[in-house]
């Protein structure tokens, strides 16, 4: 079937994709509407620029479309970094092609350009391979811990025999050991979070209960002095199958972050919960990988996530505080793993959504 010329340019604009078309001469002649939306700036704006005014000098996806034109072929990439003068930077996937010309591919003709943003969906299988790092070095962590715990039982055992055996000072000194030896203990017991993953929790949890209990502990420590804590709750929102402790756990240590981000500018952190069809979590791991329509979003107005630390986040012992531990991510990581669940975030200075996808209860499961 063949398409009339103004049929074409229809379909293009109709395309959720962003296409544009570049001239021989490095001109964009056509922008659709999606591509208005991902560079934010009009198709008329964009007609007056070159590749180079908009995506930098040397930028990968000019580079992208010259070899497509010069070798005649189809190229793509994924994960290229962009930016221009309007739109945030971002990674998205590029795909160039020439432009046929009575049948065949021009060569020195126009090129079209495909700009695929890095979706949701991708954004959490990415979060999964850097949950994968975490679990490996976690792996390590909880395999020292487990060592460490058996002498330790050892030693204060013996202290507890010497303190009744001793006078006096002696005494005080073998209360120092049982009481340092407890002081590892529970260090331990914080890192063992990290051990080896269990049967997913399946109870089914009110997360506003969550939640809660997690904005009280905090707010009671003074965590939120100063700030403007905002809620939008979903009423109808249905159980999420899960551990309450853990899901307390996860959301502590993500408003935690964003009330210290808050408090450094901005001053307001928002919590949502919302239903939403569609999320789909593909993992090699989860037999019963399933949908996560429960979506708990913390977010901040703070200063950001510094641009060379959205990667690592989520990897134990990164922070730039300087009485952090850089656990808090690391365990969230951890415990939404478990949960056949995905967390993802966002990050620009003035706004930062870390977003939890979690799975549904199903009143019809069985406990197994
Ligand atoms: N909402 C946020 N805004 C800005 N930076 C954040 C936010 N959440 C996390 N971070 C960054 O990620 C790092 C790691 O966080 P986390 O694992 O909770 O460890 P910690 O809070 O102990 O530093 C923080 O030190 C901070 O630099
Ligand atoms: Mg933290």
């Amino acid at each position: 079937m063949a398409l009339e010329k103004q049929d074409a340019e229809d379909l293009l604009n109709s395309l959720p994709t962003p296409i544009l078309v570049v001239d021989p001469n490095d001109r964009l002649t056509f922008a659709n509407p999606a591509a208005e939306a991902l560079l934010q700036t009009s198709a008329a704006q964009l007609r007056q620029t070159s590749l180079d005014e908009l995506f930098g000098f040397g930028s990968a996806v000019a580079g992208l479309i010259r070899h497509s034109r010069t070798e005649v072929m189809p190229m793509a990439e994924f994960e290229v970094h962009i930016s221009t003068p309007r739109m945030h930077p971002d990674r998205i996937s590029i795909a160039t092609a020439p432009v046929f010309k009575g049948g065949a591919p021009d060569p020195g003709g126009d090129v079209i350009v495909q700009l695929t943003p890095i979706s949701i969906a991708q954004r959490i299988d990415q979060q999964m391979r850097r949950q994968g790092a975490a679990r490996s070095a976690a792996g390590m962590v909880s395999v020292l811990a487990h060592e460490v715990r058996n002498p330790l039982a050892g030693i204060r055992g013996a202290a507890q025999i010497i303190e009744s055996a001793v006078e006096g000072d002696e005494k005080a000194l073998s209360r120092l050991i049982a009481d340092e030896v407890d002081r590892i203990g529970n260090l331990i017991e914080r890192i063992d979070v990290f051990a080896e993953v269990g049967p997913a929790p399946r109870s089914p949890v009110n997360v506003h209960e969550a939640l809660d209990r997690a904005y009280r502990v905090l707010e009671s420590s003074g965590a939120f002095a100063g700030l403007n804590v905002i809620d939008q709750y979903d009423p109808s929102l249905p159980p999420v199958r899960g551990d309450f402790e853990g899901l307390v756990q996860i959301f502590l240590n993500l408003l935690k972050n964003a009330a210290d981000a808050a408090r450094e500018g901005g001053k307001e952190v928002r919590l949502r919960t919302g239903y939403r069809q569609g999320i789909r979590l593909a993992s090699e791991r989860r037999s019963d990988a399933g949908m996560l329509p429960v979506e708990v979003a913390i977010q901040d107005n703070g200063p950001g996530i510094p641009e060379d630390l959205q990667r690592n986040v989520f990897d134990p012992f990164v922070t730039t505080k300087s009485n952090g531990h850089g656990l808090g991510l690391a365990v969230v990581a951890k415990i939404i793993g478990d949960h056949g669940g995905a967390v993802e975030f966002e990050s620009e200075p003035r706004n930062t959504i870390f977003t939890v996808h979690l799975p549904l209860y199903a009143e019809t499961e069985t406990v197994r």
